[in-house]
């Protein structure tokens, strides 16, 4: 878990926010132990910004990762960060039901399953 935190904190120091100055970092876990880093990336046009768990979850998919624990999520705010109703659409469908766990640079932390912050989703089921 800590490891996983380093790496979120890490990958935030990494982040591309220059209109927001708001750094996120995400570090997304394998069921083998591997780690997939993200950072947000901010586009002038705003709406092409990505958030660093949406990058994490795509290059995880890029290299080859299918089976997640958790994902931890870093960011400077004393009220801890979650991930944007965007990014839990996504992470539900490419990494289901995983433990987030959200950090902030004070070294305060949670823990929560995905289900709890995204408790009815769309998801494939519905297109059977
Ligand atoms: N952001 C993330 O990367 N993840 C979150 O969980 C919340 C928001 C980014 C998007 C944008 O670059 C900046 O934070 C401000 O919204």
């Amino acid at each position: 878990m800590e490891r996983l935190i380093e790496a979120a904190l890490e990958a935030r120091a990494r982040a591309r926010a220059p209109f927001s100055g708001f750094l996120v970092g995400a570090a997304l876990e394998e069921e083998d132990g591997r780690i997939f880093t993200g950072c947000n990336v901010e586009s002038a046009s705003y709406g092409l910004t990505m958030c660093a768990e949406r990058v994490a979850a795509f290059r995880a998919m890029a290299e080859g990762g299918r089976r997640f624990v958790r994902i931890a999520v870093a960011a400077d705010s004393e009220a801890l960060t979650p991930p944007c109703g965007a990014c839990r659409q996504v992470l539900w469908e490419l990494c289901g039901d995983v433990e987030i766990v959200l950090v902030n640079l004070q070294g305060a932390q949670e823990t929560m399953r995905l289900s709890t912050l995204f408790p009815r989703p769309f998801d494939a089921k519905f297109l059977d």
